[in-house]
């Protein structure tokens, strides 16, 4: 297996080719205001999103057609963005429709990038790759008038794969998470499960038998999406769904997107989101230099306020982080609890072998009746 495939996100990757037949999330929808635009890279390329004034986001390219200045730092002007430099103007399919200093425009000869966007969840998801976009997937589970939906996005500075590696080992709750153990009464934590994984129509099904009797069912979708059915939130909420995309920015950065579906409707909710957003943003601040600061022994974790909004962030990405930018895995010793692992990679691997031969992948879905939830767990 050259694992070097699993790493590289570019569009002329491997995975990078996989990764963009799929919808992917690029940003949360409220962190991008109408009349705004950002600068954004996802795997491994740049790229301008901005909201029209009329409330619709687009992705184009990262840079003026002209000489090539960065377009995140122009205007939005109605539903098109004017270039900061010398004022050419694009309309949201990527069209230039103006060049103020052209005695003689050639505006309808010049186009940049322009890439298929749709919001859902709080997410705005973009479709990257070549030809017709896909069907965007839906997830009714998050589509309840009965609760709402906290949305986050979370830097991590590993690469990606760190992170899916992770979605599928249970045997690390025990140590990353054992200072929840003694606090949480929660089946979670209560001793080593014992786990079995079979490959799904969505990904990778996993059952989790646990030592107090409780079976449970988790899920992981492909190609980069946990799927948490209870996890434990506060006391407020108790618990929730949770569901993960685990987005690559380049090799040695990730997105960590979650949309978490709360339990609370209209102003409750709304206020319970706004004060976990406020302590989170402030959380998004130094996590990484945290990280950074333990893994060069300047700090311990014990150091580090155990309630602060990220602390098991902070322990995964700790873990993760730890294993290498970019983890060596060639070097890897993999036994009989890695067997989530060992079978996701083998999937991977599978799927990326048939993006090289040109063969199609498999045809991964998703269907609500498959998730069960466990409102008493
Ligand atoms: S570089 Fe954009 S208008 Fe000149
Ligand atoms: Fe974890």
């Amino acid at each position: 297996m050259d694992f070097s495939e699993f790493v590289h996100t570019g569009p002329a990757t491997l995975a990078g080719r996989f990764l963009r037949r799929f919808w992917q999330p690029v940003c949360c929808s409220h962190e991008l205001a109408a009349g705004k635009a950002l600068p954004i890279r996802i795997m491994d390329e740049e790229f301008t999103l901005y909201r029209g004034d009329s409330g619709t986001a687009y992705l184009v390219g990262n840079r003026c057609a002209h000489r090539g200045t960065q377009l995140s730092a122009g205007w939005v002007e109605g539903d098109c963005i004017r270039c900061f430099y010398h004022g050419w103007k694009y309309d949201g399919t990527g069209q230039c429709i103006e060049q103020p200093a052209e005695a003689e425009s050639f505006a309808q000869k010049v186009q940049i990038p322009s890439y298929p966007v749709q919001e859902y969840l709080g997410l705005i998801f973009a479709y990257l790759g070549e030809g017709d976009a896909p069907p965007l997937p839906h997830y009714p589970i998050f589509e309840n008038p009965e609760i709402s939906l906290d949305v986050a996005s979370l830097r991590r500075i590993c690469n990606y794969f760190n992170n899916i590696d992770n979605s599928l080992d249970n045997a690390h709750v025990r140590f990353v998470h054992r200072r929840h153990r003694d606090a949480a009464q929660d089946h979670v934590v209560l001793g080593d499960p014992i786990i079995s994984v079979e490959e799904s129509e969505w990904g990778v099904r996993r059952y989790v038998k646990y030592p107090d009797g409780k079976d449970l069912t988790f899920f992981f979708g492909m190609p980069n999406i946990n799927f948490i059915n209870g996890q434990v939130v506060d006391p407020v909420i108790k618990r929730a769904d949770v569901m993960v995309f685990k987005v690559p920015v380049d090799d040695e950065n990730h997105i960590h997107f979650e949309v978490r579906a709360i339990a609370l409707t209209g102003e409750r909710g709304q206020k319970w989101i706004e004060e976990r957003r406020a302590l989170r943003a402030k959380a998004e601040q130094d996590r990484p230099e945290l990280v950074r600061a333990i893994l060069a022994g300047k700090l311990r974790l014990s150091d580090i306020d155990p309630h602060r909004i990220d602390f098991v962030m902070l322990e995964d990405e700790l873990a993760q982080t730890g294993q290498g930018a970019i983890a060596a895995r060639a070097n890897e010793h993999l036994g009989r609890s890695d067997r989530g692992v060992f079978l996701l990679r083998k999937i991977w691997e599978r799927e990326l072998r048939n993006v090289a031969e040109g063969k199609p992948i498999k045809a991964w879905v998703y269907r609500p009746e498959m998730v069960p939830t466990y409102p008493e767990a």
